[in-house]
C-alpha cells in the first residue's frame, strides 16, 4: 500500500476526471466501448481501473474490477467512492457481476456515474443491487 500524505480530499469531479484518464487506457479493441473506474480508498489513496478484454471475449474484465481487484491486492479493503465514466452517450451502470464484487468488497461506496458529455448520477450500492447476496447469508 503506498503511502499516502495528507492531501485535500477529492471532489466528485476529480474523481471523474481520474476515471476519463484510465478510460482513456481502456483495452478494447471488440466492443470499442471503453470503461474507466476510480476507486478511493479508507486512506484517500486512487486506485483506478480499465477494461480489459480477451479475444476469448467472455475472459474479459470490466474496469470496476480491475480497479477493486488492484486495490484488494496492495492490501486496501475498506472503500469510500468509485467513479465510473464511460465512451458512451448514456451513462453506463456497472454490470451484474461488478454489483455483485462491490457488494462483496464495497458495499458502501458511493457510486459515481459520468458519461462522456459530463452528465453525472450517484447512487448508493442498495439502489443498483436491492436484495443483495453477501456473506451474511452464508453465516444465517
Ligand atoms: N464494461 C465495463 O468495463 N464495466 C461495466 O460495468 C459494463 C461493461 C466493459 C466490458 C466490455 O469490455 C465492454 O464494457 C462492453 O461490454
Amino acid at each position: 500500500m503506498a503511502k499516502v500524505t495528507k492531501s485535500k480530499k477529492k471532489t466528485d469531479q476529480e474523481l471523474i476526471v481520474d476515471a476519463n484518464e484510465a478510460m482513456n487506457r481502456a483495452i478494447a479493441p471488440y466492443s470499442n466501448f471503453q470503461v474507466g473506474a476510480a476507486l478511493e480508498c479508507e486512506n484517500g489513496e486512487i486506485i483506478t481501473g480499465h477494461n480489459i478484454e480477451s479475444s476469448s471475449y467472455s475472459l474479459t474484465l470490466c474496469a470496476e474490477r480491475v480497479a477493486i481487484f488492484k486495490a484488494l491486492s496492495e492490501g486496501h479493503r475498506s472503500f469510500k467512492r468509485i467513479a465510473i465514466v464511460a465512451s458512451s452517450g448514456e451513462i453506463c451502470t456497472p454490470c451484474g457481476a461488478c454489483r455483485q464484487i462491490l457488494a462483496d468488497f464495497a458495499p458502501k461506496a458511493k457510486i459515481i456515474l459520468s458519461n462522456k458529455q459530463g452528465k453525472m448520477k450517484r447512487f448508493q450500492l442498495r439502489e443498483l443491487l436491492p436484495h443483495q447476496f453477501d456473506a451474511s447469508v452464508l453465516k444465517s
